[in-house]
């Protein structure tokens, strides 16, 4: 096994990468040269991603994982240092959304969707953490580890009618946000931790969220969308891979000093 750095060739692994942003992510980074651990929970998934980047000529492995269990996320830092050597950048990526207005909601939907969100990115961190400070730096005044959490523009203030019906999801955004710079301040100067917040991004969450909060308003199927779309100030939808570029950024030497942010990266949708 090779322990040592290899800058041309860093090890990233993404959660709940097997569609939507995270596979998006994984596809990037395969391209800039970066090996992959794929996961998600559907170990079908994670496989058909990592298969797709092994054949545009990636090194990618698929590592199942339920980010809400502590032994997943050991095991999958532990699948990426067994198989590249090392870690360098956690993407803390799997999340899950509900649409469901504030009076109805039981513990139930608090408690599922907290422990993904929430305690996943979590654990998912801390697992990545325990890993990078055992390895030595990617070069002379880099950090042994980057980690990247995706918030949302949700976890902001406002956020307009919606957050009425989607509670759970803000508030545990608005904790990833704050996880960030705690995190941040733990693990300085030897990892750096910082989080992105997309804005409407076209996965099947947007998708989801379309059908479920036009039923509640009696609204056909892509006409919460189609409004939503024409709010922001880029003109259209989100893609994965405008999330991309902020990633790789976040994962580069560039962005070695940069730790405990949150950044908007939501064609202008939110401006603070
Ligand atoms: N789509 C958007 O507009 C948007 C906007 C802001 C933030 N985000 C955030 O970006 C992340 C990805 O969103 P997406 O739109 O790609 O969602 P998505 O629903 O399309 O994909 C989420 C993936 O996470 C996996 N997953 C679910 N629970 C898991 C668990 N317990 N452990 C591991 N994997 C699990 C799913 O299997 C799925 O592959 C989420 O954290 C989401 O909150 C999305």
């Amino acid at each position: 096994m090779n322990l040592d750095p290899d800058p041309a060739h860093p090890v990233v692994a993404v959660t709940g990468a097997g569609q939507g942003i995270g596979r998006g992510l994984a596809h990037a980074f395969a391209r800039a040269g970066m090996r992959v651990v794929v996961s998600d929970i559907r170990a079908d998934a994670a496989e058909a991603v990592a298969r797709e980047l092994r054949e545009a000529g990636a090194q990618a492995l698929a590592q199942a994982a339920d980010i809400g269990d502590a032994g997943d996320c050991a095991a999958l830092a532990d699948a990426a240092v067994r198989r590249f050597g090392r870690l360098d950048t956690m993407v803390c990526n799997a999340g899950l959304m509900q649409i469901r207005p504030l009076m109805e909601l039981e513990a139930s939907d608090w408690d599922r969707l907290l422990r993904v969100n929430v305690t996943g990115t979590f654990l998912s961190l801390q697992a990545a953490a325990r890993r990078m400070r055992q390895q030595e730096p990617s070069a002379p005044g880099q950090p042994r580890g980057r980690i990247i959490a995706m918030a949302s523009i949700a976890g902001r203030s406002g956020a307009g009618p919606i957050a009425g019906v989607i509670a759970p999801y803000r508030a545990s955004k608005a904790a990833v946000i704050s996880l960030v710079q705690s995190a941040a301040v733990a693990l300085a100067p030897e990892i750096t931790v910082n989080a992105i917040c997309p804005g409407l991004v076209d996965t099947d969450m947007w998708k989801r969220m379309d059908r479920d909060w036009g039923a509640l308003q009696g609204k056909a199927p892509g006409e919460i969308w189609r409004q939503r779309i024409e709010g922001i100030p880029m003109g259209r939808a989100q893609q994965p891979e405008d999330v991309a570029g902020l990633a790789l950024y976040l994962a580069s030497p560039a962005a070695a000093y940069m730790t405990g942010q949150s950044i908007n990266i939501d064609g202008g949708l939110m401006m603070n």
